[in-house]
């Protein structure tokens, strides 16, 4: 098969929500219909146990299970569907952002119960950002939950994005009979066993029927139909392009857990969703069809077993044929680095691979080479955009409690801010490191990750800021004024750019007001 066949069969997708609202479930529900797992339980959550925020055995070993699960591929219906999969828990969003830098496409999974929740709202941003196309799945039909027009109503005020129902609920909770699949005039009908059966898949061109009376009952009948008619009204019908542009996004009812509504879900997102598409570098756009290869380091996984220091970095795939044992340039370090094992995820299982096409993400083990969103190319100078740092939360001072392991602990921060643990900045004046995070865990994490792997270790000193502003200006002047009068907030990040704290969200209004000339951002890509 020619690398444009490879190029048309991929779908690189990744699986988002808040905690709990059923990802671990749909992805593995989406691994049965592929084969790639054949029973249920096979998918370990890679989210980690709340309230378990010093369990660092329980750290480690969530670690090691989403190595595992970090990718996970299966062919159905003639198409490779790539899988990337993402932490639940919030301390790691920023790791999420990442990988959706990796994806094509992106499944929002949502607890009917619950509505939209704030994680969802977050990570619906970064996507909007990229305009990924979306494709919405409300979860959770067999409880009650809320009215499903309110919650298309819900999804499109929180989430910004407009929403073209493609199944539609007949009752919810006790109530609940299936759904209606408005895409293929399909009645899907659930049992109380949960299980999806062909017979009982009817196919409806006339909703006014009246056997539909006779199966779903004369009230349930009579509301699908008013329903039906509100969406007919009220939504426009899918076009492909559109939900293509990021501006419509499919929304499909059912309940991963009783893999109710899953197989709609999978048979239209195989039909619709993108495969891999072109891609912006500093240089020049690059077609994912271009016969040299080319791709990114989107994530870095550190070993469990601290004996072996090894890390692997996953490589997005972006244009060309990767091929093991072959010579590429690593942009950064301008040298040329060969990979013996490449490894593919297929579900738990990992194997090496001899080529790898775009859209495809392969594990390199790595010593230390790569930082994240490296690029690595057939030999032509390109660097991949798009791996943004965003501000953190929290902030601490990081102090070495064992000055006989200064180089350790020196060498162990610079290594876990390469995988992208967190965030390092060093103040200009005092020169003093601070640890920036998204939550309080990963503070726990580098502390245990020091000790544990490079042998040093570390206390932290509360700070109080607010923000970390990437500060950029086109008069050079100005920007030297704005330095020196406002030194003791002004800090460098790991790429040595201009970042200033801002303590409070008062104190940096005023900072701006005062030096309008300064650009204040948010994100470290600007
Ligand atoms: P996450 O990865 O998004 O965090 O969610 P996960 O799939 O782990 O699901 C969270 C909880 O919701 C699990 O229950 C899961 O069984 C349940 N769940 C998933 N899909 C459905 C569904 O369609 N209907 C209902 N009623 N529940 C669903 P748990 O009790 O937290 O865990 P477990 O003991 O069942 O594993």
């Amino acid at each position: 098969m020619g690398l444009e066949e490879e190029i048309k069969k991929r779908r690189t997708f990744g699986i988002v929500s808040h905690p709990d609202a059923g990802k671990t479930t749909l992805t593995e529900k989406l691994l049965l219909f592929g084969g790639a797992i054949q029973v249920a339980g096979a998918v370990k959550s890679n989210k980690i146990k709340k309230g378990a925020t010093s369990d660092f055995m329980d750290i480690e070993r969530q670690r090691g299970i989403s190595v595992a699960t970090s990718v996970m591929a299966f062919d159905y219906r003639g198409k490779k569907v790539n899988i990337l999969d993402t932490p639940g828990h919030k301390d790691f969003a920023e790791d999420t952002y990442r990988t959706l830098t990796a994806v094509d496409s992106v499944i929002v999974v949502i607890d009917v119960a619950k509505g939209v929740e704030e994680q969802t709202e977050n990570l619906v941003k970064v996507c909007k950002m990229r305009k990924t196309p979306i494709i919405v799945f409300i979860n959770k039909l067999d409880r009650e939950g809320k009215d499903a027009f309110d919650l298309l109503d819900e999804v499109e005020q929180k989430l910004g994005i407009n929403v073209v129902p493609q199944s539609w609920p007949i009752g919810m909770g006790q109530r609940f009979q299936g759904v209606y699949n408005l895409y293929e005039q399909k009645l899907c009908l659930f049992s109380a066993h949960g299980k999806q059966a062909e017979e009982e898949t009817m196919t409806f061109t006339d909703l006014d029927d009246n056997s539909l009376d006779q199966i779903v009952g004369e009230a349930a009948a009579e509301e699908l139909r008013s329903e039906v008619e509100m969406i007919t009204e009220v939504y426009p019908s899918l076009e492909v392009e559109e939900y293509l542009k990021g501006n419509i996004s499919p929304v499909f009812f059912g309940s991963a857990i009783n893999n109710f509504g899953v197989k709609e879900l999978l048979d239209c997102f195989v039909e619709i969703a993108p495969a891999p598409l072109a891609r912006e570098t500093e240089e020049r756009l690059v077609e994912p069809n271009e016969p040299s290869f080319s791709g990114f380091v989107f994530k870095i996984h550190a070993n469990i077993d601290p004996k072996h220091r090894d890390r692997i970095a996953f490589l997005r795939i972006c244009s060309g044929i990767f091929e093991r044992n072959t010579n590429y340039k690593h942009q950064r370090l301008d040298r040329k680095l060969k990979f013996s094992n490449p490894t593919s995820f297929m579900a738990a299982r990992k194997e090496v691979v001899d080529e790898a096409y775009p859209g495809d993400i392969v594990g390199l083990y790595d010593s230390g080479n790569f930082k994240i969103g490296d690029t690595l190319t057939a030999g032509e100078t390109l660097n991949y955009k798009g791996i943004p740092s965003f501000s953190p939360e929290q902030f601490r001072f990081v102090n070495n409690a064992n000055p006989l392991k200064t180089k350790q602990l020196n060498k162990g921060i610079l290594q876990l801010m390469d995988e992208g643990v967190a965030q390092l900045f060093v103040m200009e004046q005092s020169q003093r490191k601070i640890i920036g995070t998204v939550g309080a865990l990963q503070f726990d994490v580098i502390q245990y990750r020091l000790e544990h792997e490079y042998g040093a270790s570390c206390t932290y000193e509360p700070l109080r800021i607010y923000k970390a502003c990437w500060v950029t200006c086109d008069d050079p002047k100005e920007m030297k004024e704005f330095i020196s009068r406002r030194k003791k907030d002004i800090a460098k990040d790991k790429d040595g750019k201009l970042v200033y704290m801002a303590e409070t969200q008062w104190g940096l209004k005023t900072v701006q007001e005062n030096h309008p000339k300064i650009s204040f951002h948010f994100t470290s890509e600007y």
